[in-house]
């Protein structure tokens, strides 16, 4: 027999997101019946439930797109109202890590950044920025790094605040790996990546 473990990532409604952020992320997203789109407003309790349902629904679609195009990303398996079911990064029942408990191994770190580098570049091509990376949503198995935590990606054109995503996306990341000692240049990295993307 053969067993595969999944990863559940649920959405609570009364927590995790919260409306403020995530405007800036639905702006240029349509809602298609404005009962739901004055719900989502309000914050109201059903407003609440919605946007719960749809992060869940957004982060499912985010991983098939990104799955699809080859990106570092765990296979998407289903999603049922606020439970988003994937492939479960880790050994055995362990997760593997985060980025973010990397050993300070310069030589190890550089090809590290390479693979999140690569990562951006498949997201860029895509015409998406993730929005809301950082050591603590990239895992690192096996020496491989895998993006996680894609329920905000955003079309980093079509979106007002895509860029400004984009520029800070290549902040955090540049940002922790010089602190590590691997020296990256964020304002290079965000260039490539417009580069990609246009
Ligand atoms: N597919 C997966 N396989 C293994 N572990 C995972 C997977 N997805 C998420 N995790 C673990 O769960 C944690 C939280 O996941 P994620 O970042 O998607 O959710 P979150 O709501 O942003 O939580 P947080 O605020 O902690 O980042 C990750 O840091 C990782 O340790
Ligand atoms: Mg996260």
């Amino acid at each position: 027999m053969q067993r595969s473990i999944l990863a559940a990532k649920r959405y609570r409604t009364t927590e995790h997101r919260d409306f403020h952020r995530s405007s800036e992320y639905q702006e240029g997203r349509r809602t298609r019946r404005s009962r739901d789109a004055r719900a989502l407003e309000k914050g109201s309790a059903y407003g609440r439930s919605l946007a719960a349902d749809h992060w869940a629904y957004a982060e499912f679609e985010a991983l098939s797109v990104m799955y699809e195009r080859g990106a570092p990303v765990p296979y998407p398996v289903q999603v049922d109202g606020t439970e988003l079911l994937m492939e479960f990064i880790g050994d055995g029942t362990v997760a593997a890590p985060r980025l973010a408990q990397s050993r300070d191994d310069p030589a190890e770190l550089a090809g590290l950044l390479e693979q999140v580098v690569d990562a951006m570049h498949l997201f860029a091509r895509a015409g998406y920025a993730h929005g809301d990376l950082s050591p603590y949503n990239l895992l690192v198995h096996e020496g491989r790094v895998v993006v996680i935590d894609l329920p905000q990606i955003v079309d980093a054109v079509s979106n007002p605040n895509g860029i400004a995503l984009l520029h800070r996306d290549c902040v955090n990341i540049a940002d922790w790996f010089t602190r590590k000692r691997v020296e990256v240049d964020a304002e290079a990295l965000f260039s490539d990546l417009l580069a990609t993307l246009f």
